[in-house]
């Protein structure tokens, strides 16, 4: 009997003790599900190294589906999540595009234990943490900040052009007419994603941050004085770009091309085009391509965040805790970061290592450092999936029918629908 018992306690040491070695050296296969592909794919490509060096047993496959701003992603993930079938870890933005879309249908795990044990409540800001959780939980792990609607131009070319880099809308107005009095494009702009992210852009101008805040949360009216002003002079702008010319064929690496070539003056991008000039054009910040605020956002920073998450269901759940681990390290965002043309997001990452940003991330740091922050419309932090979805038809319309009062009154219909704008 003694010895029974003996043989039992023996056998369940060995089984706590497999238990706590898979859970030391995650195993089998690893699914990685973003957008991150092709040319979009260095820094993702150089987190997955790192997990495989460290991780060799587990067998990492970088899923992706293509398509800029994670537009064609979407879908895809829709059909798996809904049909039970989740990745082991996807890419989502911080904000309504995570809390308001799997979290909220009870699809993510609460990661607030990992935050605890990995010591992240100090790491990360608490605004973003704020926009991970959602009834006291927190669901996701950001991998970056990402800055949107920087006016990217080349320094040599606008030389050549005899125009200077604008400051105001007015400004802007004046130089899109002598270039394109030169036969170049002013501002161009690429497939619809890229337009909703050039609105989001002036509307910032024409509002200022306490508006364009006060319009995700209820507080000022999509049919408002001020927001068909909005519609007016995104007009003006549109006017600007060659948005009935081959706009829509355009990815936003083809667009951000047609500036880097001379074909184009100006591009409204986030700064992975920095990622892409630098990374994959191999072009020097501050010499061959330049930046500045888009006019009349002179001391806004316009952010989003890339995140992953712990579906419910996830098919190798060690391996994906393993992986967000990675990603909240300083180790992890200093592999990653650099080649993004993105700033880590742990506050401690860039003092680690500040020789691996470049003149473009070292002022994109001090800028979250010191600006006033508002939330991208277009990547996932102030509307949810659908109101972001549906807000493509708001811009055809404007765009069939150029009548502010038009798009106004649709985008309200929009908000209501999705029970976004606070309503
Ligand atoms: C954003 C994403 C960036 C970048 C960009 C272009 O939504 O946050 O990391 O991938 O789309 O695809």
């Amino acid at each position: 009997m003694k010895l029974r018992i003996a043989l039992i306690v023996v056998v369940l040491l060995g089984l706590v003790g497999a238990v706590a070695a898979q859970d030391a050296t995650p195993g089998g296969r690893l699914e990685i599900f973003s957008w991150w592909a092709g040319d979009e794919g260095p820094a993702l490509e150089a987190l997955i190294d790192l997990y495989s060096t460290k991780y060799p047993d587990v067998e990492v496959v970088n899923a992706t589906v293509t398509g800029g701003a994670g537009v064609n992603f979407r879908a895809v993930l829709k059909t798996r999540m809904l049909g039970g079938n989740p990745p082991d870890s996807f890419q989502v933005h911080a904000g309504q595009e995570l809390t308001g879309t799997w979290v909220v249908a009870h699809r993510m795990e609460d990661l607030t234990w990992l935050y605890e044990e990995e010591g992240w409540f100090d790491a990360f800001p608490q605004g973003l943490i704020d926009q991970l959780t959602y009834e006291g939980g927190i669901y996701s792990v950001p991998v970056n900040i990402h800055r949107a609607g920087v006016l990217w131009y080349r320094p040599a070319n606008l030389e050549s052009w005899a125009v200077e880099v604008p400051t105001t809308l007015d400004e802007f107005y004046a130089t899109c007419e002598t270039l394109k009095g030169l036969g170049v494009t002013p501002l161009v702009v690429g497939e619809a994603w890229t337009v909703i992210h050039l609105w989001e852009t002036v509307a910032l101008s024409v509002l200022g941050p306490d508006n364009y805040d006060a319009l995700w949360t209820g507080g000022l009216s999509p049919t408002s004085d001020e927001m068909v002003g909005v519609w007016d002079e995104f007009g003006k702008v549109l006017d600007c770009t060659n948005i009935s010319e081959d706009a829509a064929g355009l990815s936003w690496q083809q667009a951000t091309d047609a500036m880097v070539g001379g074909d184009a003056a100006f591009n409204v991008m986030g700064d992975w085009a920095a990622g892409y000039m630098t990374t994959t054009l191999d072009l020097t910040p501050g010499e061959d391509y330049g930046w500045t605020d888009f006019p009349g956002t002179d001391g806004v920073f316009t952010w989003l965040s890339d995140t992953f998450g712990l579906p419910v269901g996830a098919p190798n759940r060690d391996a994906t805790v393993a992986w967000l681990k990675l990603l909240g390290s300083v180790e992890g965002e200093n592999a990653f970061n650099p080649l993004k043309g993105s700033i880590p997001a742990r506050l401690d990452a860039v003092e680690a290592a500040p020789d691996l940003y470049n003149t473009y991330l070292q002022s994109a740091a001090e800028d979250w450092q010191n600006d006033r922050l508002v939330g991208s419309l277009m990547h996932g932090v102030v509307a949810n999936e659908r109101f972001v979805g549906d807000f493509t038809q708001v811009i055809d319309i404007y765009v069939q029918s150029r009548s502010s009062a038009a798009a106004s009154s649709a985008m309200e219909a929009v908000c209501i629908q999705a029970g976004a704008c606070g309503m």
